[in-house]
């Protein structure tokens, strides 16, 4: 029989970034702590982590923030940087203030360049970051590319071979697919994440990318109703998109 975990109140909150362990004993005690409408009166009671407590517990009266086991996607604006600690404007400057100070950390799943945009996924579980990241459960990555130069033809087959070597390489890359829309743009879809892959791929083929946005990983896609900026959890049916053995 599977056992649910649990964790005392104080932690748990205090793990969710809603103060020390002392604020968060402070805000139990004064009643603003509900679960299934009653008020919480010991912070040392232990409860259940399970997926609903944010719709049973209430902080303030305001839901509680998605329990731990997170993962959500963000339609990552141009000009924002997946790192923690880089200068300017970073994606986790996206997510409200509070969350930024939880642990286990919401970490970005692999990354996109700065001036790259589109789905971007954030989870603070480790185990799942690392099932899609890893190169052996093949998770597809989608890109729309808009080039400088018209395609001068032999791309897709260049991309396919699995042969291509690029610049400081000692592996060529695996086969990666191409889909023309236009002299100019194309959709190419990956499973590896080598640094500046894309880009790379078409200095590689005497192009250059002018502009660079992932819609889609494995076979979820990015909504069209999640502006720049903008996130959103994932259900339970959308993770199963990305990794569909899970
Ligand atoms: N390839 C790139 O060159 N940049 C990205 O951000 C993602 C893939």
């Amino acid at each position: 029989m599977s056992k649910t975990q649990t964790v005392r109140v104080d932690r748990l909150l205090a793990n969710m970034g809603y103060g020390s362990r002392r604020e968060v004993q402070h805000l139990v005690h004064s009643g603003a702590v509900t679960l299934d409408g009653d008020a919480i009166e010991d912070a040392d009671d232990r409860i259940a982590v399970t997926g609903d407590l944010s719709e049973r517990m209430r902080i303030d009266g305001e839901p509680l923030d998605p329990p731990p086991g997170l993962i959500l996607m963000l339609n990552k604006p141009l000009g924002v940087t997946c790192s923690h600690k880089e200068a300017g404007p970073l994606v986790y400057g996206l997510l409200p203030p509070r969350w930024r100070r939880r642990d286990p950390a919401i970490s970005t799943i692999g990354r996109l360049d700065k001036e790259t945009s589109g789905l971007l996924l954030m989870t603070d579980d480790g185990s799942l970051l690392h099932r899609i990241i890893s190169p052996r459960n093949h998770v597809t990555k989608r890109y729309h590319v808009t080039l400088d130069r018209p395609l001068r033809g032999d791309e897709g087959d260049v991309f396919a071979s699995g042969t291509l070597m690029l610049d400081n390489e000692d592996k060529p890359l695996l086969p990666v697919s191409m889909e023309v829309l236009s002299p100019t743009s194309a959709y190419v879809t990956l499973t590896e994440g080598r640094y500046h892959q894309v880009r790379r791929m078409f200095a590689a083929v005497g192009n250059h990318v002018v502009a660079l946005h992932r819609d889609r990983m494995g076979a979820l896609s990015l909504p069209d109703n999640l502006e720049p900026g903008a996130f959103r959890i994932l259900t339970k049916a959308e993770i199963a998109l990305i990794l569909p053995e899970r």
